[in-house]
């Protein structure tokens, strides 16, 4: 068993970006500035935003963070896309998810300009990664992809099982690696919480990667000898023994799965660490995307 450590690949492509900033510096050019919108005060979110913008400033990006009342209206926050929109010195922003109920989430990613949605949340985005057209990849699945080439693991004719239809993960990653080419070139199967039998259908992968948000969901039993695993659930487990009253816990009972996994990502320092480096990248092909 190999563990696909997202820890270390993520510092390598965080240092490769960080090498592309500086010929930008040394060619006298502006570097990538990165902007993220925080509403409220949602636990992770701010840990999840503090975190963005730290890796900003260690690799050399300019970054701007607005964080905004959770009594802001629609209108109002629709008012500050416009400005990041327009704003010239801004080459991508993201607008952290969940929003307050308050706010259509829909309405909202629809107004960012899609040639700084470095989410890649933006419909125009999304249809044309399905498309094959260049755009910007979500973060995470872009991440999971650069996992899967990084440590060359197979895809093509695989059997790759996707638990999980959210439109940030597992709805993007079935296309993604059903697409021509590698990493992709899989037999998908994308399973959710009304799939039926599910453990039949993970028992027949090659490949599973899970986006539930179920703590320890994937049990031993539920997988084949040889199994790829990538595992992309972060849900906050209360636990009094721990420093912070909580552990993240994945979706893959790790010691059951681990016994039989050719490839598996621990929790934490699996997918998450890969998450924000790709957003980087995504926000280092903006601005390169922005100069021609
Ligand atoms: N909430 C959970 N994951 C994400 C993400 O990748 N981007 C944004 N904007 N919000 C999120």
């Amino acid at each position: 068993m190999q563990l696909l450590d997202g820890k270390k690949i993520s510092n390598d492509i965080k240092n490769e970006i960080t090498v592309e900033v500086q010929k930008m510096k040394d060619r006298g050019e502006k570097v990538p500035h990165l902007a993220a919108v925080l509403v409220g005060n949602n636990g992770a979110s701010l840990t999840y935003v503090g975190s963005k913008v730290r890796s900003c400033e260690q690799i050399g990006f300019e970054s701007t963070l607005l964080h905004l009342e959770d009594t802001i209206t629609e209108e109002e926050l629709l008012v500050k896309i416009d400005e990041l929109n327009q704003n010239d010195e801004i080459d991508g922003f993201i607008v952290q998810l969940p929003l307050p109920k308050h706010i259509d989430e829909q309405k909202i990613l629809m107004a960012i300009d899609s040639s700084k949605d470095v989410d890649g949340f933006h419909p125009e985005n999304f249809g044309k990664m399905a498309m094959d057209m260049e755009s910007f990849i979500p973060a995470t699945p872009y991440g999971i992809l650069e996992l899967i080439e990084r440590y060359k693991i197979e895809t093509s004719g695989k059997h790759t099982v996707v638990i999980g239809r959210s439109h940030i993960v597992g709805r993007p990653m079935s296309i993604l690696l059903s697409r021509k080419g590698y990493p992709g070139d899989s037999t998908v199967t994308l399973t959710h919480s009304r799939t039926e039998n599910i453990a039949e259908i993970t028992r027949s992968a090659d490949i599973i990667i899970s986006a539930l948000g179920v703590p320890n969901f994937l049990k031993g039993d539920m997988v084949k000898e040889g199994v790829v695993v990538i595992d992309v659930g972060i849900t906050r487990v209360p636990d009094a023994t721990a420093e912070k009253g909580y552990v993240i816990t994945g979706d893959v009972d790790f010691e059951e799965v681990s016994k039989k996994a050719s490839f598996i990502t621990p929790v934490p320092g699996g997918v998450g660490p890969m998450t924000i480096a790709m957003l980087l990248k995504n926000t280092l092909l903006a601005r390169e995307r922005r100069m021609k």
